[in-house]
Order: C-alpha cells, then sequence, then structure tokens
C-alpha cells in the first residue's frame, strides 16, 4: 500500500469515527429539549402536562391503606398519578423511597426508576441491565433526572415509535406482541404499555419485568407469582406473605370492551388535533380524555360528555362500594390473624387463612390499583373484586373457628383508625421523623444531584 492511500485511509477511519461519535452522542442525548425546533407542535403539547399538577392524597382519603400495607412503604404515603412532567419530581418526594443520604439508607433498588424517563433507556444502552438494575435507587440520583419524554417513545431524533425497555419487549414477546410484526395499533397501545403494567423486582437480581408468563389477567399473575413464591414483603400484623399490584393498565385495557375492539390508549389519550395554521398532528398532552371529549371519545361516539361522565361516574360508584367492603374485610382479617399469631397459632394453622389473605388483597389491589379502571373495564374490576370479597370471608370464617379454638374473645378489637393520622399511628409510624429526614434529604441532596447532572449534561451541547 502506498503512503498516500494510507494516508487518505487514515484520514476516512477519523471522519468515520468522529461521525460515529456525534451520532452516537445524539443517541445517547436523552433531553427532550433538542426536539424543540424540530418538533414544536409535539413538544408543545407534551410540555402542557405541567399543568396537570394535582395529586390526591390516597391514605389521607382511605386511612384503611395504611393497615393494609402495614409492614410496606406503601403505607407512608401513597398518592394518584398526575401529568408526565412530574414523574422525576414525584418519586424523588415520596416517602417510600426513604430519604438515602449519609445517614439514611437506601430503602429501594434501580428499578424503581425503571418507567420514569428516557434516562434509563440510555444507561441500559450504556451498562447493559446487569450493570444498570446492580445498583441501589440513590446510585442513580444525578443521571435520571429527564421526565418521561420524546425517546420513551421513540426512536431518536425521529417520529417512529418504539418500546424503549428491553425488559418490556421480553414480556411483550411472551404474549404474542413482536415487535416487528406488531401492527400500528397494537405498538400504540405497546409504547404506553411499557410502564402502565403490573411489574414486580426479580428475587436475586432485582432487575424489572412483568409477570406475564402464564397471561396478563390477575388469575394467571396471581398463579405465576405463587409457583415462583414471590413475596413483596410480609404483613406486620398478619405476618402474611404479601403481593403488592402497581398500575395494570394495559393488562386490563386489553380484556376491555375498547381493547377488544382495537381502541388503544392513544385514541383517548392522545387525539389527532388540528392547530391555528390547519395543521392536523398529535396532542402529546397525556390526560384525562373528557377534558378533550370532542376530538377524542366524540370521534366515535354519539352520546353527550355528560352522558357518558355519568356512566363512568356510574360504574366507579359500583366498583368503590365492592373495594369498600373487601377493605373492611381484609383490615379485620389482619387484626384477627395477629390476635391468632399472639395466642399462639401455628404455621400450619395459619397457612389457609394467610393464602386466603394474600390472594383477597392481591385481587382487590390488582382490581383497583388502576386508576382508569372503571372507563377501561369496569366488568373485569366487579368480577375480580367479588373473588376478593369472597376469599377475604373464606379467611375470617377459617379465623374465627380457630380464635375460637384458641379462646381468644371475639369480636377482635381493631384501634382506631378513622383518620390517615390515627391509622399510621396505629402500625407505629414515625411520620414527623420521616418527614423531617425527607425535608433534609431534599435541601441537601437534590440540589447536589441536579448540580451534578447539569455538569455532566453539559457535554451534550458542545
Ligand atoms: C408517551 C409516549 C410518547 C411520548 C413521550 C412522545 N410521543 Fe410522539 N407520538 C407518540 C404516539 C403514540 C404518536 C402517534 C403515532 C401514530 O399515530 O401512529 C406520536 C407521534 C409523534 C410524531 C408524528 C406526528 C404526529 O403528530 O402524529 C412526532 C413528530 C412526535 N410524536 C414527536 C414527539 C416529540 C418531539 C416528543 C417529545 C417532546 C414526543 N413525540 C413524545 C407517543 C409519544
Ligand atoms: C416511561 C414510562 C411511561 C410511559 C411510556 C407512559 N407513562 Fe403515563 N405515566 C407514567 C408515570 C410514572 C406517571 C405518574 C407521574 C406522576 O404522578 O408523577 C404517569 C401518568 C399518566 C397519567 C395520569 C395523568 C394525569 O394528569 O393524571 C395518564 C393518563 C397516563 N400516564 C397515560 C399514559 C398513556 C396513554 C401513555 C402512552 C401514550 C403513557 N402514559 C406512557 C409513566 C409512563
Ligand atoms: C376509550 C378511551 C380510553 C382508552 C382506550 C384508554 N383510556 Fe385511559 N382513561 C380514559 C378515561 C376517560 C380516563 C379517566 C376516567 C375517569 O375520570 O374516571 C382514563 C384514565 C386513565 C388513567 C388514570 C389517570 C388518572 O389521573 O387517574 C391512566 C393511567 C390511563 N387511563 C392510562 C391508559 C392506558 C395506558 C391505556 C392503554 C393501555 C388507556 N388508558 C386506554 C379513557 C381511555
Ligand atoms: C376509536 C373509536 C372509539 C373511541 C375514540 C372511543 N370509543 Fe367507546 N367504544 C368504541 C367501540 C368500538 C365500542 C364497542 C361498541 C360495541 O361493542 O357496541 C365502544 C364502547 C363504549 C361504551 C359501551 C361499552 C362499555 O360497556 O364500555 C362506552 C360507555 C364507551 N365506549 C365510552 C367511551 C368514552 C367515554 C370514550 C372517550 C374517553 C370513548 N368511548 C372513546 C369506540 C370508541
Amino acid at each position: 500500500m502506498n503512503n498516500k492511500i494510507l494516508k487518505l485511509s487514515t484520514i476516512g477511519l477519523v471522519i468515520s469515527a468522529i461521525c460515529t461519535a456525534a451520532f452516537a452522542g445524539e443517541q445517547l442525548d436523552p433531553r427532550s429539549e433538542q426536539y424543540q425546533k424540530k418538533f414544536p407542535k409535539q413538544y408543545n403539547t407534551w410540555k402542557k402536562t405541567i399543568e396537570q399538577d394535582k395529586k390526591i392524597d390516597e391514605v389521607k382519603e382511605n386511612p384503611n391503606l395504611a393497615v393494609l400495607w402495614a409492614g410496606y412503604a406503601f403505607s407512608r404515603d401513597y398518592d394518584t398519578p398526575r401529568g408526565h412532567q412530574y414523574a422525576v419530581t414525584d418519586l424523588r418526594g415520596t416517602l417510600r423511597v426513604g430519604s438515602p443520604d449519609a445517614d439514611h439508607k437506601d430503602l429501594q433498588p434501580m428499578a424503581c426508576w425503571s418507567c420514569k424517563g428516557p434516562d434509563v433507556p440510555r444507561m441500559i444502552t450504556e451498562q447493559g441491565e446487569d450493570g444498570f438494575f446492580s445498583e441501589k435507587w440513590s446510585a442513580a440520583g444525578s443521571e435520571i433526572v429527564n421526565t418521561i419524554g420524546c425517546q420513551d417513545c421513540h426512536e431518536p431524533g425521529s417520529s417512529k415509535l418504539r418500546v424503549s425497555r428491553p425488559f418490556a419487549q421480553r414480556a411483550m414477546d411472551k404474549i404474542g406482541k413482536n415487535w416487528d410484526d406488531a401492527s400500528r395499533t397494537d405498538k400504540k397501545a405497546m409504547v404506553c404499555g411499557q410502564c402502565h403494567v403490573e411489574y414486580y423486582f426479580e428475587k436475586e437480581t432485582k432487575k424489572a419485568a412483568f409477570p406475564w408468563d402464564n397471561g396478563v389477567d390477575t388469575d394467571s399473575v396471581e398463579e405465576f407469582f405463587d409457583s415462583i413464591e414471590f413475596v413483596d414483603w410480609t404483613h406486620q400484623i398478619s405476618k402474611t406473605p404479601m403481593l403488592k399490584a402497581q398500575h395494570p393498565d394495559y393488562e386490563t385495557w386489553s380484556s376491555g370492551v375498547h381493547g377488544q375492539n382495537d381502541v388503544t390508549c392513544i385514541d383517548c389519550h392522545m387525539p389527532k388535533i388540528t392547530n391555528a395554521k390547519g395543521r392536523k398532528f398529535t396532542d402529546h398532552q397525556v390526560g384525562n380524555p373528557f377534558d378533550r371529549f370532542e376530538v377524542g371519545c366524540a370521534n366515535c361516539h354519539e352520546q353527550s360528555k355528560e352522558q357518558m361522565l355519568a356512566v363512568v361516574a356510574n360504574r366507579q360508584a359500583m366498583i368503590n362500594e365492592l373495594k369498600d367492603w373487601v377493605e373492611t374485610q381484609l383490615v379485620h382479617a389482619h387484626y384477627e390473624a395477629g390476635a391468632a399469631i399472639k395466642a399462639g397459632a401455628t404455621a400450619a394453622e395459619l397457612k389457609p387463612i394467610q393464602d386466603d389473605i394474600r390472594h383477597s388483597q392481591w385481587r382487590w389491589d390488582h382490581a383497583t390499583a388502576s386508576h382508569g379502571i372503571a372507563m377501561h373495564n369496569p366488568e373485569e374490576a366487579l368480577r375480580v373484586l367479588g373473588t376478593a370479597i369472597d376469599l377475604s370471608a373464606d379467611a375470617r370464617v377459617k379465623l374465627a373457628r380457630l380464635l375460637g379454638e384458641k379462646g381468644v374473645k371475639q369480636p377482635v378489637a381493631i384501634p382506631d383508625i378513622s383518620t390517615k393520622e390515627k391509622a399510621q399511628k396505629a402500625i407505629g409510624l414515625d411520620m414527623d421523623k420521616l418527614e423531617a429526614e425527607k425535608a433534609t434529604f431534599s435541601e441537601t441532596v437534590l440540589p447536589a444531584w441536579d448540580k451534578e447532572a447539569e455538569e455532566r449534561q453539559a457535554k451534550y451541547d458542545k
């Protein structure tokens, strides 16, 4: 090879190396702000989810929750979801992740960030899933700072949809939703389904995974968790090995009337709209479809908004009625099992009772933890809640017999849990301490994370 050719080919290599680096840089820059100029309509509507700033303190509304989740971080706080712009803020702010700093340990694994923004796929690309999931939650405090954005649902720089989390796609593969073969309709639900699902953290590795080996419905998932003896936590009062359901929106939607008719999340939550210049585009302000009834529901239905609101409110009321019954039964069952334990009940005597409690509470949670259930699939919620009532009644029949045998006076008294404060006190939570620790964490740790993130992200601008 003569020198000239060698020189030229070296220059070629250098140029291609620079291009690859620049391309990889763009690929990995997770910030949604970079698309503001290129896709202003989508960017500006995406940004507007900041207007959805209200959240409801569910434990305050319903103090039973503190008892049902006793011994688990959910008993500290649990709020309704709000706009996508708040995902990182709200995770940092919840008492469920604790206040990890020099004095306080991490409560949660890395997997807790999994559905909070495009830094997650970035880090998985950089570190692999093994690397990413190996650390504790706070190790990524300065890394996961961009809220749910473009690259969670799109290929970087493009409008092409994607499932950006490999663990989500593996689960989708199991239920026959291979990405390349999926229809455009399937894909539109799958992008939401990568986060709006029931998930769990694998026992040893703490990797995020979906429990879909046997199917996605409540019964199949329960069967799967039982088969791997999965336990989210041991209940503080009844010592039951419990399961916690998250938000199975994708699963419950898929078997509902709209899911069965190929009406996807997008048709209702991200309808096509027209701007002042007459350009049609997808409204990226993911929120309550009733706020945009005319461009969503009204595309397919002739009823008025008032009629439809009444239909959904009526279903919500029916669901709430059954939900309240299960909760009351379960609260009593936990305290009765606790009394049986104090009276010396054996593990063998408790096992069938705890099985009923575990399954009843799982069913109650899976049927209602998805906040859109009254709209997405009310029939399924009512069916599953019916089985939950049955199981909790079974537990209490068995408990009455066992308590009788042990000579425990019935009814077993339960403490005053009529307010959030009283219920949290009854299960021994020191909320003042937890909140004071959080305040210190917010004042000292968070600014340090943000500063580090700013310096790190500045390299993308070069
Ligand atoms: C939660 C998922 C999600 C997020 C986040 C998201 N998109 Fe989209 N985007 C979609 C869906 C779904 C469509 C509609 C696809 C279809 O109709 O086939 C879409 C469509 C688009 C289109 C095609 C034109 C149109 O309006 O239909 C563009 C461009 C686009 N998005 C840009 C963006 C940008 C820029 C961001 C970030 C500021 C973003 N998207 C964030 C899901 C998302
Ligand atoms: C990267 C994960 C992720 C993806 C993808 C995602 N979401 Fe979300 N979504 C969340 C999280 C987390 C919250 C709660 C944010 C909070 O409360 O701080 C949320 C909140 C919501 C809310 C509540 C909004 C409000 O104002 O109360 C709706 C509705 C919603 N998402 C629908 C969707 C739909 C529809 C899609 C698909 C187009 C989607 N999401 C895609 C993670 C995701
Ligand atoms: C037929 C229309 C429709 C479809 C399809 C649909 N949704 Fe919804 N969704 C709604 C409506 C309406 C509400 C609000 C119900 C209410 O106010 O009680 C809602 C509520 C929600 C909520 C709770 C929001 C909150 O702040 O409490 C989430 C999350 C959600 N939907 C996600 C999804 C996801 C993910 C999909 C697809 C897997 C989906 N939805 C499919 C209409 C729909
Ligand atoms: C893309 C079309 C489409 C959109 C958008 C849509 N629906 Fe539907 N809806 C359907 C179809 C199809 C059915 C099933 C009709 C049947 O089986 O007769 C249905 C059924 C229903 C039913 C009766 C079935 C049941 O028991 O749930 C209600 C109520 C309903 N939709 C409410 C809504 C509301 C509220 C919205 C907006 C948040 C909405 N739909 C958005 C297509 C749509």
